[in-house]
């Protein structure tokens, strides 16, 4: 049906993923080619494969995987390197003041590369996305990646 490996640069389409590693090697390779200013939104239930995936973007921008964590508390983590990724989980985020944490600033913005779980939740008048990547579950091993670009997303 679909195939694990992706083309370089940022484009849409449909992937099987049949590991967590294979998974996070897929996020890595799109995470070189990740930009300042991209914001990547992940879709999918519970247990999907959202964080395993920002594990593999964030390898692929240079930053250490295992800083990676789900910011159930906190909302929102930044992992700093050469780009900073700031990695925002929208599962507990229910009120208005809690979405207002998730605006960056323009200029953090602008440097940094931001990736949003349950990108679902986010309300309607919120930035279009660079890319969404929906991961649905399809077996105990196995997620399909839907890859789709936003009405922004730049050619490369
Ligand atoms: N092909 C696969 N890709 C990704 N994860 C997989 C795959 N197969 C099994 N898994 C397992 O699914 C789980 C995914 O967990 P992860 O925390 O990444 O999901 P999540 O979508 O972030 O969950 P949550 O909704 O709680 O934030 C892990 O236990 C991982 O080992
Ligand atoms: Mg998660």
């Amino acid at each position: 049906m679909t195939s694990a490996i992706q083309p370089p640069g940022l484009k849409a389409g449909d992937y099987e993923s049949t590991s967590p590693e294979q998974t996070e090697a897929f996020a890595e390779r799109l995470g070189r080619d990740l930009r300042p200013g991209d914001r990547v939104e992940l879709l999918g239930t519970l247990g999907s494969g959202k964080t395993t995936f920002v594990r593999g973007l964030a390898r692929g921008l240079g930053l250490d995987p295992n800083s990676v964590h789900s910011p159930t508390f906190t909302r929102v983590h930044r992992y700093r390197g050469e780009i900073t990724l700031v990695h925002a989980d929208l599962y507990r985020v229910d009120s208005d003041s809690q979405y207002e944490e998730l605006g960056l600033e323009a200029e953090e913005e602008a440097s940094s590369v931001f990736v949003i779980e349950w990108g679902e939740r986010l309300p309607p008048d919120s930035p279009p996305a660079t890319l969404c990547i929906e991961i649905e579950i399809t077996g105990d091993l196995t997620r399909k990646l839907r890859v789709s670009r936003g009405p922004t997303a730049p050619d490369r």
